[in-house]
């Protein structure tokens, strides 16, 4: 049975339909502070984190943005205490067989980037249904970072492509940096635009190294779970009063 149509929000009258970034992405951190704000265990941040990820994907779709990127699990959280990490995996998993029948309805497409093999192998086959059942979706790409770390991102595609040397497929010379971003997880999709931190942190915690050299960074003090669409409408309103110069110089002054 089909849900009822719901409703589609609106781009705020202050923002320029022409200049919104075409792709975010977001490093959602501050779901265990604002959950010990509350006297809750650190898992109910994290819960609480799905939503206001659901929403932000909502309001992405309906302004008319055409990527978002999230950080879900890092290469380092693997350090946390095993309870944590195992109640992450598992939401994970809930969350993704939960919502798939509503991505379809929503035309999403998700992929996940990272080192899946050492993902459980239960997870790692929601995640391969997921984004096969999606694949053809036309709607906005969401790409979830898990067992993400920028830096092995990094060295991964130096293996594989220093492998091509070896065969003798591939010249040295032949290595720039379109061909680098064809081995990184995230090749055929555009950079970020626009990089979100919440929860007041000004680091990248190896999140999408090579891929934001040039995006506009936004940090708020709010923490994930309070992030809704109005701290979504200030992070717009922010990027566009930016100039992007890339390097050259600029046309304001
Ligand atoms: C981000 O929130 C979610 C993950 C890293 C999985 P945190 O769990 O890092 O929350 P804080 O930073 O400890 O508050
Ligand atoms: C970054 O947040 C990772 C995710 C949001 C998944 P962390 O909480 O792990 O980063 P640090 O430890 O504050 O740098
Ligand atoms: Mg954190």
């Amino acid at each position: 049975m089909s849900r009822k149509p719901r409703v589609i929000h609106e781009l705020p009258a202050d923002l320029d339909r022409n200049r919104l970034p075409n792709h975010v992405a977001v490093i959602m951190d501050g779901n265990g502070r604002w959950a010990k704000r509350r006297g809750l265990p650190r898992t109910m941040g994290h819960r609480r984190g799905i939503d206001a990820l659901k929403n932000l994907l909502r309001y992405c779709r309906d302004w008319g943005i055409n990527a978002l990127t999230v950080y879900a699990f890092s290469t380092e959280n693997w350090g946390r205490p095993l309870e944590e990490v195992d109640f992450l995996m598992a939401l994970f998993e809930r969350v993704l067989m939960r919502e798939l029948e509503e991505m379809m309805e929503e035309e999403v497409r998700i992929r996940f980037v990272g080192n899946l093999h050492r993902l459980p192998g239960s997870l790692r086959e929601c995640i391969e249904k997921s984004m096969e059942t999606t694949r053809n979706n036309e709607g906005i790409l969401l790409t979830v970072a898990t067992n993400y770390g920028g830096r092995e991102e990094i060295v991964r595609a130096c293996q594989a492509i220093a492998n091509q040397v070896k065969q003798g497929t591939l010249e040295p010379e032949a290595i720039d940096g379109a061909l680098f971003e064809k081995y990184l997880y995230t090749a055929g999709t555009s950079d970020p635009d626009l990089l979100i931190r919440t929860s007041g942190e000004l680091r990248i915690s190896n999140f999408l190294l090579w891929q934001i050299a040039y995006a506009e960074i936004y940090v708020t003090d709010t923490l994930w779970p309070d992030f809704n669409s109005h701290e979504f409408h200030l992070a717009l309103c922010s990027y566009q009063q930016r100039e992007r110069r890339f390097g050259k110089v600029g046309t304001r002054e």
